[in-house]
């Protein structure tokens, strides 16, 4: 046995409760295991690229139920949605207006068509350190400075949980003839409930790209994209999700997308409404905490912020003195609680209508035990200043297109003698994923100043080559100076 398939066999036999996706939770929703079915395009059984007999007819009961204009299956998660969609209205050098707290893939995309981004940012919640929504009047002005812009790509909701007035950003995109993509991966459950929030394809998005498999009973890897409307080439979309899709799609993770789809047409409203209220519950007895904060309704209407999503558990020990990593390993290694994710100063308990009361019962005593600690002892972290920072994305400062970054002359330097050069690579966080520093970008102090403090506070950063973050790939000075001369990018 390998050691992965032994930790795995372990960690599924241990107490340990799952506070991550997938959304299934480790529960079989149907009986047969995976090899029984997991077979290839054989007589009767269609084809995902072609699809003509039941993957057509699939396809069709999950835009009737997404009630989109065209749905896909994509076994390669949101990824391939979001790649296949960026380039699919998109040509080679187009500019695109982008959130900048989007998701790697999304640069990936501007890497591939060689894209001309120009960023926008989300509003900031202070209190809890988290990016807010994307504010309609901030689409507005990136679209009057950049009317030749072919689309606009936000995330809503964020790994936070928080949505965007998709409504009225629709309207102003449309109105300016362009294409509203949103990445909505955190979303497949919105609009199951009427205290969950409403999904973007129903708000007027033109493209919406879910992932089946972080908030509904599903496998991983499995997600969707929606088309609503006539804006979109379907024809260029499919040419390049036939590119980024596998060719031997796998029949085990289609119909896991069927099935979860089948099982909430069945039985939603006996799944969706214990477990709304279970979230209710969760959020009325975090009131009774003393310093863990649960980040509630209370944040809607301000900062950007159009509605947010009950599902996500986000504790904030912002101001505490504490870290969200110390609260990450105080649940996994007191309580067996494995959360999803730990920023600066919050973590994120992903749930699904599989939770039992039994797990947020788990959770929530945890919480109590730990919040009555952090009064009594008032132990901690030596350097409290240290921890008052936020996960805000930092302002990027685009000297040349991630494209020609990439691909330009590099050299190797010391990573904290970097400031001021083009970075070659990416920095991000993961989770979330969103990069704090893309190719093409100025490394500023500020970045060098919060890559040291979420290192030295355990998160996981990820990107460079070198692990170690001693040394990072910059663009070679002469190279940089050419393409500058030649007017190659400029950012605004
Ligand atoms: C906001 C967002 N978009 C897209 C993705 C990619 O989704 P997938 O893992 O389904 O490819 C993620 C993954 O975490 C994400 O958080």
């Amino acid at each position: 046995m390998s050691e992965l398939y032994e930790n795995l066999i372990e960690y599924a036999n241990s107490d340990y409760y799952p506070f991550h996706m997938p959304g299934h939770k480790r529960k079989n929703i149907n009986d047969i295991s995976p090899y029984t079915y997991d077979i290839t395009e054989i007589d009767g059984f269609d084809n995902l690229h072609e699809p003509q007999g039941i993957i057509r007819l699939a396809l069709e009961e999950a835009k009737a139920f997404y009630e989109s204009d065209k749905t896909y299956f994509l076994v390669n998660g949101s990824t391939c949605g979001l790649l296949s969609a960026i380039c699919g209205v998109t040509s080679k050098k187009d500019k695109v207006i982008v959130a900048r707290n989007c998701h790697k893939s999304v640069y990936n995309a501007i890497y591939l068509n060689e894209l001309r981004p120009v960023y926008i940012y989300p509003e900031n919640i202070e209190e809890f350190g988290i990016n807010g929504g994307i504010l309609p009047e901030t689409v507005n002005k990136a679209i009057i400075e950049n009317t030749d812009a072919k689309a606009v790509i936000i995330t809503s909701p964020t790994y936070e949980g928080i949505v965007s007035d998709i409504d009225k950003l629709a309207e102003i995109v449309h109105r300016n003839n362009m294409i509203l993509i949103v990445d909505e991966a955190h979303g497949a459950h919105f609009g199951m409930h009427m205290n969950l929030p409403k999904n973007a394809l129903s708000n007027g998005a033109d493209m919406v790209i879910q992932s089946v498999h972080k908030t509904l009973p599903a496998l991983t890897q499995t997600a969707l994209l929606h088309i609503k409307g006539d804006r979109v080439n379907k024809d260029r979309v499919e040419n390049f999700l036939k590119i980024y899709q596998t060719s031997s799609p796998s029949y085990v993770l289609m119909s896991s997308i069927t099935e979860c789809i089948n099982k909430i047409k069945k039985d939603g409203m006996f799944l969706f409404e214990p477990y709304v209220k279970r979230l209710l519950v969760v959020h009325k007895h975090a009131n009774e905490l003393t310093h863990i904060k649960l980040i509630g309704r209370d944040i809607v209407g301000k900062d950007g912020v159009y509605d947010f999503d009950l599902s996500k558990l986000v504790f904030s020990v912002k101001g505490t003195g504490y870290s969200g990593k110390w609260l990450y390993e105080k649940l996994l290694n007191d309580y067996h609680l494995q959360l999803e994710m730990a920023s600066g100063d919050y973590v994120i308990a992903m749930t699904s209508v599989m939770d039992e009361e039994e797990g947020l019962l788990r959770l929530f005593k945890a919480l109590a035990e730990i919040d009555r600690d952090i009064r009594i002892e008032n132990y901690g972290i030596e350097d409290k200043n240290d921890l008052n920072y936020s996960y805000i994305v930092p302002k990027a400062i685009a000297i040349q297109s991630v494209y020609d970054a990439i691909n330009s002359d590099k050299e190797y330097i010391p990573f904290n003698l970097s400031e001021g050069k083009v970075s070659a690579e990416y920095i991000y966080l993961y989770p979330p994923g969103v990069p704090m520093l893309a190719p093409g970008e100025l490394i500023t102090g500020d970045i060098l100043a919060l890559v040291s403090r979420y290192k030295k506070s355990g998160l996981n950063v990820y990107g460079l080559k070198d692990r170690e973050f001693k040394n990072i790939e910059v663009v070679k000075e002469g190279f940089r100076a050419v393409n500058l001369v030649r007017g190659f990018y400029s950012q605004k």
